[in-house]
C-alpha cells in the first residue's frame, strides 16, 4: 500500500521524506491556507521534495474554469496532479483533464455511485473521506469496502486513496481491504510507527547493554 501525507506542512513532509515510506502527498485549501508562504512557491517547494504525485485542489465551479485552472497548476511542477471536488461540472473537467493526459485526484467522495462515476470519466484516483463520514454516524471504511470489488469488477485502473484518516486502525482497515493508497496527517503517521512494548524493550535492551559494558570494562581491570 502507497503512503501518501496530507499536509501543506513543508518542515512535516521533509522530515516524513527523510523515513523513506512516502510515495506522494496530498493537499487542500484549508491545509494551505495553514501555511504562511505564496501558494505557488509553497507547491514548487513540495514538489522538489517529493518523490511521487502531489495533489493540489481546484477551486472553480465550471468544466472550462476547472480545466485552466488544472493547467495552470500542472505548469507547476512535473509531479502535479490536479485534485477535484465530484460535481457533474467536476466529471466534464476530468473527462476533458485525464484526455489531455492530466492525472485527476477526484475528492470528497462520500459514496459509491460518485466514485463510480470519476472511475468512468478518467480519474486516477478518487478520495474517499472515511473520517468525515466516521464524523457524522455513518461508516466510513464500509464505503472503502465497497470501492475495492467496484473497481476489480470492472478493471477500473483508478486507484483509491483512503482519505480524512482519523486513527492508525484506519490504515489497518485499509491496508486489508486492499485499498492502494493512504494518506494521513504527520500525526497519525507518528502513531503507525509507535508501541509502548517497542519503546519498553528497547528501554530495557540499553540497560542491560549498560551491565554487558560494565562487566567487560572491569574484566580488562
Ligand atoms: C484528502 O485528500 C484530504 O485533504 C483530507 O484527507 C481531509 O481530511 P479531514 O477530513 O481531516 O480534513
Amino acid at each position: 500500500m502507497k503512503i501518501f501525507l496530507d499536509t501543506a506542512n513543508l518542515d512535516q513532509i521533509k522530515e516524513a521524506v527523510s523515513w523513506g515510506i512516502i510515495d506522494g502527498v496530498t493537499t487542500n485549501p484549508t491545509l494551505c491556507s495553514r501555511e504562511k508562504e505564496n501558494f505557488n512557491d509553497l507547491i514548487k517547494k513540495i514538489c522538489d521534495v517529493v518523490p511521487g504525485p502531489v495533489s493540489v485542489e481546484c477551486v472553480e465551479s465550471h468544466a472550462e474554469e476547472i480545466v485552466k485552472e488544472a493547467r495552470k497548476h500542472c505548469e507547476i511542477a512535473e509531479n502535479v496532479i490536479v485534485k477535484i471536488p465530484i460535481c457533474v461540472e467536476g466529471l466534464k473537467a476530468t473527462r476533458r483533464l485525464s484526455d489531455e493526459g492530466i492525472h485527476v485526484n477526484t475528492t470528497l467522495v462520500f459514496s459509491p455511485t460518485q466514485a463510480l462515476l470519476a472511475a468512468k470519466a478518467g480519474s486516477r484516483y478518487v478520495s474517499p473521506f472515511v473520517g468525515r463520514l466516521d464524523d457524522i454516524s455513518s461508516d466510513g471504511m464500509a464505503l472503502v469496502e465497497q470501492l475495492v470489488p467496484i473497481f476489480n469488477n470492472y478493471g477500473f485502473e483508478t486507484e483509491i486513496i483512503v482519505a480524512s484518516i482519523r486513527h492508525p486502525m484506519h490504515v489497518v482497515e485499509a491496508a486489508l481491504m486492499g485499498a492502494d493508497i493512504a494518506t494521513l496527517p504527520f500525526n497519525s503517521l507518528e502513531k503507525l510507527v509507535k508501541h509502548p512494548l517497542t519503546d519498553r524493550g528497547i528501554e530495557r535492551f540499553l540497560d542491560d547493554w549498560e551491565k554487558v559494558k560494565k562487566a567487560m570494562s572491569q574484566k580488562e581491570k
